[in-house]
């Protein structure tokens, strides 16, 4: 028998897709008189920045083949950007690496650090599915734990950090994240960082893994990903990138050649404007900013408590019931949410509400949500 055979298919590794257990509200929904506020999903609905597009337009005649490292350019506007956003003072552009977005490597990671069965990957207990599926792509066993004490004698080699968390919209303080550091430095293991919500901090600002009050000034260890996608409504371009420990960037760079996990020039070209352009993110950040000071009372008013959520994309709400039964609630007044089971099962008293939809979706929710409080309706009523 070859080698893998008995493995069966890698798909067969993986948990169910999630998302079609909300078809049927979803159709719900869309029964609406006025038509579904879709707050299901994170993706962004306003523009992308007019100097973002010139960019990648300028850059169109591209026959050649792109450096999978990135342009020289591109990863100094990231040292950069670090410098100038995140605190981060001394980001080495070779520890510098662009991503086709960050999701695939949220999902390769594991694999491309070369880890495989027996190797522990740590991710939060709520979480974007993905850090799961990574561990699962490799082999590896993903073990969901927010404290790292718990977690015995295991060969720990990735622990993953989400700040500002999707979905819980969480962020955690430095001194919680140089304690991650150190306790993985002491064990060998690797910080990677998930930091794609950190621009959009509406209670203080988050902290990145980078900054030397959590590295101590060495990036030993320790990689931050981000992405594009949200802070400059980039989704649609695939535009990530992984930074940090320039060895451990070398050894991702070295696989990433061999297979082909290059990043487009003219999304490289793109990627350089959005990055040295603070005006659009801010402007950006207002429309969201907005967003969610008219649904979160809105919530409130109907009976929800809203919590975490000092940062991101999301409303993090609860009415102390069944996340299915404010699923169902919700898409009866055309409002599509998330249920907080689809992040793990501490979540199944939540829902998760995205603040991704224009503002006039945003105030028909708002409006319809104020039924919702005027009925009265109790928890489980
Ligand atoms: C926590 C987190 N990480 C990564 C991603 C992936 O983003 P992208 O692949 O668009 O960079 C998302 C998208 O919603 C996310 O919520």
């Amino acid at each position: 028998m070859p080698a893998g055979a008995a493995a069966g298919p890698l798909s067969a590794r993986l948990p169910v897709f999630p998302w079609d257990t909300l078809a049927p509200y979803d159709e719900l929904a869309r029964t609406h008189a006025d038509g579904i506020v879709d707050l299901s999903v994170g993706t962004p609905v306003d523009p992308t920045p007019a100097l973002v597009q010139a960019a990648l337009a300028a850059a169109a005649d591209a026959s050649g083949y792109p450096l999978t490292a990135g342009t020289a350019a591109l990863r100094e506007a990231v040292a950069a950007w670090f410098a100038r956003r995140r605190g981060v003072p001394d980001l080495d552009p070779a520890g510098v690496l662009p991503t086709i977005g960050s999701k695939e490597m949220v999902a390769w990671l594991p694999t491309l650090l070369g880890l495989g069965p027996g190797d522990v990957v740590v991710l939060p207990e709520i979480a974007y599915p993905t850090y799961d599926v990574g561990a699962r792509l490799a082999g590896a066993t993903p073990v969901a734990a927010d404290g790292l004490t718990a977690l015995g004698p295991q060969r720990v080699r990735l622990v993953w950090l989400n700040s500002p968390s999707n979905p819980t919209g969480r962020v955690l303080p430095p001194e919680h994240l140089r304690k991650v550091v150190t306790w993985a430095r002491e064990r060998g293991a690797v910080v990677a960082s998930d930091e794609c919500y950190a621009e959009l901090g509406w209670e203080g600002a988050p902290a990145s893994v980078l900054h030397p009050d959590v590295t101590g000034g060495s990036h030993d260890g320790v990689l931050a990903v981000y992405s594009l996608s949200k802070q400059s409504n980039l989704a649609g371009y695939r535009a990530g990138v992984v930074a940090g420990d320039v060895a451990l960037v070398r050894e991702l760079l070295e696989v990433r050649r061999h297979a082909g996990m290059i990043v487009p020039a003219p999304v490289q070209a793109a990627m350089v404007a959005a990055l040295g352009d603070d005006a659009h993110v801010a402007e950006q950040r207002q429309r969201y900013r907005r967003r969610r000071d008219v649904l979160r009372p809105a919530l409130e008013a109907a009976g929800f408590r809203i919590d975490d959520s000092q940062a991101g994309l999301y409303l993090w709400a609860t009415r102390g019931e069944d996340c299915w039964e404010s699923v169902r609630r919700l898409a009866g007044l055309g409002i599509l949410v998330a249920p907080g089971s689809f992040y793990g099962v501490a979540g199944a008293q939540h829902v998760r509400v995205a603040l991704t939809a224009t503002d006039e979706r945003i105030d028909a929710a708002a409006t319809r949500l104020s039924a919702l409080s005027e009925s009265g309706a109790a928890p489980g009523g």
